[in-house]
């Protein structure tokens, strides 16, 4: 008997009933809406199966399938140049997710030895752990590449476009021919340039991946992560998630595809100052170096001009100085946010050798092409006279603790 004629007689199955009510709309909205729903309901039992199933399109379970998060992976597959995009909770989801589809107890990845500290602990701790080699290689030596996968069988070469945080540029197309010649897939975590600046499938990558967090979320307000690539292997990929369930909120999803939509102009705008201030940064006194993908200077500059729309927002730069100089200069900066992520409206300064790679020594530092003095810049949308402002200021505050000009020049 259909529900207007038999009505409930309860209070609270009206109410149940009565707010649950969706208004059918003929006109497509404007933004795409939070469907903030776990379940959707069929007409009868045997379209819900079919659409559990995946015979038939549909949504039956947000785990699986969600308007939102559909919206969003539409999204990051166009903006890729893929057939298709998945979305996970955190980018980090989708890192596990994507080497969890392609590899399996007794394979081997070959993996950037630069990588970020939690994928290489993920490498490490997780997939070692469950039987995967795991080896890293310096993906900027093409011959050593080339040597450790001829070496031995190899299933994932794993690269990041921009490198955490020597802002090392790896050559996709490069790196893409050499795994493909041995047989291995060419995974790439693009997350420090984001598809504006950098689209590694048109490179030659299989699968691309990045933390959504950053430079798409654009505002330290959402976490998120997306993979994109071939219909075939973003379906595998889909399946780990199904049974794995880092599934990607729809709020989170939507506050992901309204920072897509300024993507452009927020990086236009993030890579003209971070040129700017590494321009800047290059002539102070107490700087050793600066690394900015957009500057002359930077070791791979070819690399950066022929895959690179821009420089980003991500430079790096050293002062003249010991361990104590970073942390110094963060604590005299007064713009800027302190915390350890990167890719937002904020600029955000971190000193690698006193956090993230506080385990290594001096020596080991040098080994990996981190001075002690070196500070991670996360260029945000602030004005550029503030933060040149606020650069002075704090490089005034330790100049006690800098080399001599003599020597910061040397
Ligand atoms: C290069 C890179 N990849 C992946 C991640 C992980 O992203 P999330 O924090 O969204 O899990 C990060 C986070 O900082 C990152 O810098």
């Amino acid at each position: 008997m259909p529900d207007d004629v038999r009505q409930p007689r309860g209070f609270s199955t009206r109410a149940i009933r009565a707010a649950s009510r969706a208004p059918r709309v003929d006109q497509q909205p404007t933004a795409v809406p939070i469907y903030q729903s776990a379940t959707f309901a069929t007409e009868d039992a045997a379209e819900l199966a079919a659409v559990t199933r995946g015979d038939v399109p549909g949504y039956s379970y947000s785990r699986l399938t969600n308007p939102t998060v559909t919206a969003l992976q539409d999204a990051v597959a166009d903006l890729h140049g893929a057939e298709a995009a998945f979305a996970f909770a955190t980018g980090m989801a989708a890192i596990h997710a994507t080497l969890l589809s392609l590899v399996r107890a007794g394979d081997r990845i070959v993996a950037t030895k630069n990588c970020y500290g939690s994928t290489r602990s993920l490498l490490v701790n997780v997939f070692a752990e469950l039987g995967v080699r795991v080896d890293f290689v310096d993906l900027t030596d093409h011959d050593a590449a080339d040597a450790a996968l001829a070496a031995e069988p190899t299933v994932v070469l794993y690269a990041e476009t921009i490198a955490n945080p020597t802002i090392v540029v790896l050559d996709h197309a490069a790196l893409a021919a050499i795994a493909h010649r041995h047989g291995a897939a060419y995974v790439v975590d693009n997350t420090f340039a984001s598809p504006y600046v950098c689209r590694p499938l048109e490179l030659g990558a299989d699968l691309v991946v990045e933390s959504a967090t950053k430079w798409l979320g654009g505002h330290s307000d959402v976490m998120g992560g997306v993979v994109a690539g071939d219909a075939r292997r973003i379906a595998l990929v889909g399946r780990v998630e199904v049974d794995t369930g880092a599934t990607l909120a729809p709020f989170s999803a939507f506050l992901i595809l309204r920072g897509i939509q300024t993507l452009a102009v927020r990086m236009d705008r993030h890579a003209a100052t971070a040129l700017a201030l590494a321009g800047w940064l290059e002539r102070q006194e107490g700087v050793r170096r600066v690394v900015y993908p957009g500057l002359p200077s930077h070791p791979r500059r070819d690399v950066a001009e022929r895959h690179f729309r821009l420089g980003g927002g991500m430079l790096a730069f050293e002062l003249a100085g010991g361990r104590d100089a970073g942390p110094a200069f963060i604590d005299a900066l007064r713009y800027t946010e302190l915390t350890a992520s990167l890719g937002s409206v904020h600029t955000m300064v971190v000193h690698p050798p006193t956090t993230s790679h506080r385990m290594l020594d001096d020596a080991e530092l040098a080994e990996a092409g981190i001075g002690p003095g070196l500070l991670r810049v996360s260029v945000g949308l602030e004005d550029l006279e503030d933060l040149i402002d606020d650069f002075t200021t704090a490089l005034e505050a330790v100049r006690p603790l800098l080399a001599t000009p003599a020597a910061a020049r040397g």
